[in-house]
């Protein structure tokens, strides 16, 4: 990753207010909690690259990302919202 830029969910937002995180909070998603580092920093990843995504592009971004609490539907509800948000 030499010379590469790598941002975690601590540098996503100094105060917990990027877009994704407000929709996160809004919707409710997280259960136990412990996916949802890599859930919020991989729809952050897709909503820069695809700001307008359809419910499938959604549901195919974040497919790689289990959560054992199965909050799926919340998950791809926030990613909508967050789009929303952005635009
Ligand atoms: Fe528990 Fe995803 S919220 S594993």
């Amino acid at each position: 990753m030499e010379g590469k830029s790598i941002t975690t969910i601590e540098g996503l937002s100094t105060d917990g207010t990027h877009p994704v995180q407000e929709a996160w909070k809004e919707i409710d998603v997280p259960q136990c909690g412990y996916c949802q580092a890599g859930q919020i920093m991989t729809a952050s990843a897709f909503l820069e690259k695809n700001p307008n995504p359809s419910s499938d592009e959604i549901k195919n971004a974040m497919n790689g990302n289990i959560c054992r609490c199965a909050s799926y539907s919340r998950i791809n509800e926030a990613v909508a919202v967050a789009a929303e948000k952005m635009n």
